[in-house]
């Protein structure tokens, strides 16, 4: 059958050509014709999506059986589809929808393109530490190439949720506790999955999620209430989701957290108000998996039918696998409760993100199985997340430079329940990876180390490599193996300890109150470093821990978080040498839980420092030092740089007048080495209290050893902007600093003034 939509858009005949989707005025026109042939129920259909037959993430409700899906497929009851991966798979749907449904729409294939597809890039978290832009945009790139080549058109990414908690096990799909590196990682990953052309058979839509404020959920429990004041949603948590709309994002989720009493699915202010309205965006909304229904427990919806309702009226175009569009939106709209303009708006936004897929010219355009077979897993996508891998890594401490290890005449031990591992390196969110196809550290140090080298795992993290794992299973595991591993550690010229998190230990549902090294791993750490003193410790994890104990004793330790399929190979060239980490802490590491939320741009307080002699009453904790274990910005490089020179043009602007902020940059060390400078302003006092300091600038910077580089920022009106006591995004006049520096500890400061 010729289905009356692909025959009226003129899409599948003869003439058809890709000028149509150069206008969006036509798309338009395109999308009014189709909505004016849908019945209300196909209309609903359009707001429905359905998980495939597996990867359930949330309770799968009982009218989920793939039954009643397929016939809904068929009579057009269904605009999406998530979870349905592999161009065999997405063609059989497709086709049901296309060929069976009396209009023939389309499907959008949704799926978590987290980091990667079947090959896995480092975790978002990792991928936010090398603060390289244009890398972060080529690993998004080539994860939509190769989801799209896999029948897939559509990402549940980038997750652009703010965070000061690592508490909080979703911090590894995000970039951090920053706003402003977070806005720019925002912006490059949609560019880089949507690209310049979204028809194109190799681009993806993206979606920013979770709108809003999910980081921000109490005591870093999953799902859990969020209760912040204006300032925060404002300046904190909501610039990053801008970010995407200035990068044209095609879709929005909601979330499951409520903010300030309203859940965010049924949340007018955010959807409505903010999204639609004042930042004009034109895509749609999807719902997360069953937040609609979840507005029952809340405690906000009374029942099914009602949250239907809330939900379609706040803004939320799709229905995730809550089954209450289909079931209840044709009545409401019959009682009135909800007016049909609002589902025409719905289904607009649905069907014009279709037509800029290019989905309606050609149902089929990401259904080419050779292309499928060429494109995933490719030499050429491993080598870009190779890249984004090593320039993921963070050296967090190096004394002695017992780092980069020798290529020849050193004894290496390689010890830890993560050494040999090939499955936790792929993180979290890696649905459609194989697993165990991580290259493991063992496999990388094999090739530089063919003859010397030792390995004992000494303990287990889990048994097995279940995707779901409780705390208890993984603290069962015993000590039994520490005596190989002290064996060889005894033989070492130098140890590498890969430790750190379980794959899934971070994620979705993985909150943790302790961050401490988990297992017997500690333990295990102290035994080694009690017969060699050498030892490198490799950490593999989600999410900032508590490492006080190694950062006082072990001399060298790599933050190397989850990397994905080139973990071992990209570890081991920071390790040997051949590659110089450069990596920036994109978030607080702590020095314990309780000082958790803790993050840089934190408020001065009434007393930030003790008076006088009073050691008491001040901003402070009896039993911990208020710092973190390691700074935002933090990370160090095989060489040393010095900041020095710093000068302002002039100490005071006022309207479109700029300062030039120049400083020399001195590589002191033995390497060539690439340092991430830093920006940060501090505006004194505001209508509405300031942070004590704000990244505002920063730039990727190489020098040759013993070389030396001028480097400038400009500070304008538009970098001192923020969300003001007048409600209103804009500067106030006043005293700044400036500082500049490797991290957000840096001293080197100067003042300025803005006069208006
Ligand atoms: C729930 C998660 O919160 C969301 O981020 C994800 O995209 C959906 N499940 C679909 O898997």
């Amino acid at each position: 059958m010729v289905s009356i939509i692909l025959f009226l858009s003129g899409c599948d005949s003869s003439n058809q050509s890709s000028e149509l989707y150069d206008s969006k005025d036509e798309i338009d026109k395109k999308v009014d014709s189709v909505l004016s042939l849908m019945t209300l129920q196909e209309k609903i259909g359009q707001m429905n999506q359905y998980n495939g037959f597996w990867n359930v993430t949330g309770p799968k409700p009982k009218e989920g059986d793939a039954a009643k899906k397929y016939e809904h497929l068929r009579t057009g009851m269904v605009g999406s589809m998530l979870n349905i991966r592999g161009v065999d798979e997405v063609r059989k749907v497709q086709k049901i929808a296309v060929e069976e449904s009396r209009l023939g729409i389309p499907l959008i294939i949704g799926f978590d393109v987290i980091h990667g597809y079947k090959t896995i890039s480092p975790i978002p978290l990792a991928e936010a530490a090398s603060w390289d832009m244009e890398a972060i945009k080529k690993s998004a790139a080539v994860a939509a190439a190769e989801s799209a080549a896999s029948g897939i058109n559509w990402t549940f990414a980038p997750m652009v949720d703010i965070s000061r908690d690592a508490r909080w096990g979703r911090v590894m799909e995000g970039a951090g506790e920053d706003p402003y590196l977070g806005s720019k990682i925002a912006y490059a990953r949609v560019k880089g999955f949507q690209g310049d052309d979204l028809s194109a058979v190799n681009t993806i839509a993206a979606t920013a999620k979770h709108f809003a404020g999910y980081g921000f959920s109490e005591s870093g429990r999953d799902y859990n209430t969020v209760d912040v004041g204006t300032s925060t949603l404002y300046n904190i948590i909501l610039p990053p989701f801008k970010a995407t709309i200035e990068a044209d994002v095609k879709t929005f989720m909601n979330s499951f957290n409520e903010l300030n009493g309203i859940p965010a699915t049924g949340n007018k202010f955010l959807q409505r108000d903010i999204l639609k309205e004042k930042w004009k965006f034109d895509g749609f909304v999807v719902s997360d998996w069953g937040s609609i229904v979840e507005m029952k427990n809340h405690g906000y919806a009374k029942n099914d039918k009602e949250a239907a309702m809330l939900a379609a009226n706040a803004g939320s175009d799709m229905d995730m696998e809550s089954y209450l569009y289909v079931n209840y939106l044709e009545e409401l709209i019959a009682d009135g409760n909800v007016d049909e303009d609002l589902i025409d708006d719905a289904v607009k936004r649905i069907l014009k993100v279709k037509f800029e897929l290019g989905l309606f010219e050609d149902p089929y355009k990401y259904c080419d199985s050779d292309r499928e077979k060429r494109v995933v897993g490719s030499k050429e996508i491993n080598e870009v997340v190779l890249d984004m891998a090593k320039k993921s890594i963070v050296l967090l401490k190096n004394e002695n430079n017992l780092l980069p290890l020798k290529k020849e005449g050193q004894k290496i031990a390689l010890i830890g329940p993560l050494s040999d591992d090939k499955n936790s390196p792929l993180g979290s969110w890696r649905i459609a990876a194989d697993d165990n196809t991580a290259i493991s550290v063992l496999e990388g140090m094999k090739k530089y180390d063919k003859n010397t080298l030792t390995h004992q795992k000494g303990a287990d993290l889990v048994v097995g490599n279940p995707a779901f794992v409780f705390e208890t299973e993984i603290n069962e595991t015993g000590t039994s193996g520490f005596q190989a591993a002290i064996k060889i550690a005894k033989n070492a010229d130098v140890v590498v300890m890969v430790l750190g998190e379980y794959g899934f230990q971070s994620g979705e549902g993985r909150s943790r109150t302790n961050l401490d090294l988990p297992g017997v791993q500690q333990q295990l750490l102290e035994a080694v470093y009690k017969v060699n003193k050498k030892v490198v410790l490799v950490l593999m994890n989600g999410r900032p821990l508590t490492i006080n104990w190694a950062d006082k004793n072990i001399p060298a330790i790599v933050e190397a978080w989850h990397l994905g399929t080139q973990s071992g190979n990209a570890i081991v060239q920071v390790l040997y040498g051949d590659y110089n980490p450069s990596g920036k802490l994109p978030m607080t590491f702590p020095r314990s839980v309780g000082q958790i939320p803790i993050y840089y741009n934190y408020k001065n307080t009434g007393r930030p420092t003790y008076p006088g002699n009073n050691l008491v009453f001040w901003s402070h904790f009896s039993d911990e030092e208020n710092t973190p274990l390691y700074p935002f910005g933090y990370g160090l490089s095989y060489t040393t740089f010095k900041y020095d020179h710093l000068k302002l043009s002039t100490d005071s602007f006022r309207g479109n007048e700029k300062i030039e902020v120049t400083f020399d940059l001195y590589n002191t060390g033995k390497y060539e080495g690439k340092e991430v400078v830093q920006l940060y302003i501090r505006d004194l006092y505001g209508s509405i209290t300031r942070p004590v300091k704000e990244l505002k600038g920063f730039e990727m910077v190489s020098l040759k050893p013993g070389e030396t580089k001028q480097v400038m920022f400009t500070i304008n009106k538009e970098m001192l902007k923020f969300y003001t006591a007048n409600e209103k995004w804009e500067t106030e006049t006043g005293d700044f600093k400036v500082f500049i520096g490797g991290s957000s500890y840096t001293k080197l400061e100067a003042d300025f003034e803005f006069i208006n």
